[in-house]
């Protein structure tokens, strides 16, 4: 499962790629209000630093505003890809991008049928929304994995990207339900690391490697 950081801050997604632990970014437009930073400046910016795709998503609500604005901000990088909102506006949008080539991220998904939708529209990753779907009570994880089943009855090629992930149980129960990438903020990436057991097995290790005196260089 590939992992994509969720987020718009540079500095977070610079220390994640130093550790060698990302496939790519997501942002939205709430991302790029809390980075504070202009839009297409950080798309650039971040679009330089990862190897891998960057979604930046349209405002507009019409398909002629969303080709427009997609247009403008696939001209960015090459490595941008296009969000796109779960509309028939934007479905509209995501067909005239994947004849042209453009990579597309379709967002806000809620349901199998959305998704089957994107699929059907070409998009190139569809974004089932976990979290949100968890805050109602309603168990996102099973969307991820209806979405699966669908997609392999058909042999869709569409990704299936679960986003609003919030902790590493979304993580693990994403990659075991298929997802093909998980978008993730920083701080739970970089916990997916942690472990108590490992902490208290270092220090063991370290004391009674003190008490041998030796050392290695
Ligand atoms: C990413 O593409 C989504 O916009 C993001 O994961 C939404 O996360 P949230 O529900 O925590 O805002």
């Amino acid at each position: 499962m590939k992992f994509f950081a969720d987020t718009a801050v540079v500095a977070d997604i610079r220390e994640l790629n130093d550790y060698g632990l990302l496939d790519g970014v997501t942002t939205n437009p709430s991302l790029i209000a809390k980075s504070g930073r202009d839009f297409k400046e950080v798309i650039a910016e971040i679009s330089a630093l990862v190897d891998g795709p960057v979604s930046a998503e349209v405002a507009a609500l019409d398909f002629e505003g969303m080709v427009a604005e997609g247009e403008h901000l696939a001209r960015i990088a090459s490595n941008v890809v296009i969000k796109l909102p779960l509309t028939l506006a934007g479905l509209k949008a995501c067909r005239h991008f994947a004849s042209s080539g453009i990579r597309t991220n379709v967002t806000l998904c809620f349901s199998a049928n959305q998704a089957l939708l994107a699929a059907k529209a070409g998009a190139t990753y569809i974004s089932p929304f976990v979290g949100r779907l968890d805050d109602l009570n309603i168990d996102g994880m099973e969307l991820i994995r209806d979405i699966r089943v669908i997609y392999d009855n058909y042999g869709f090629e569409t990704q299936i990207l679960a986003a609003s992930v919030r902790t590493a149980n979304h993580v693990r129960e994403a990659a075991l339900a298929g997802a093909d990438v998980a978008t993730i903020p920083p701080a739970v990436i970089k916990g997916l690391a942690s472990h108590v057991l490992t902490d208290k097995g270092l220090e063991q290790f370290a004391r009674d490697w003190a008490a041998t005196g030796q050392t290695i260089l």
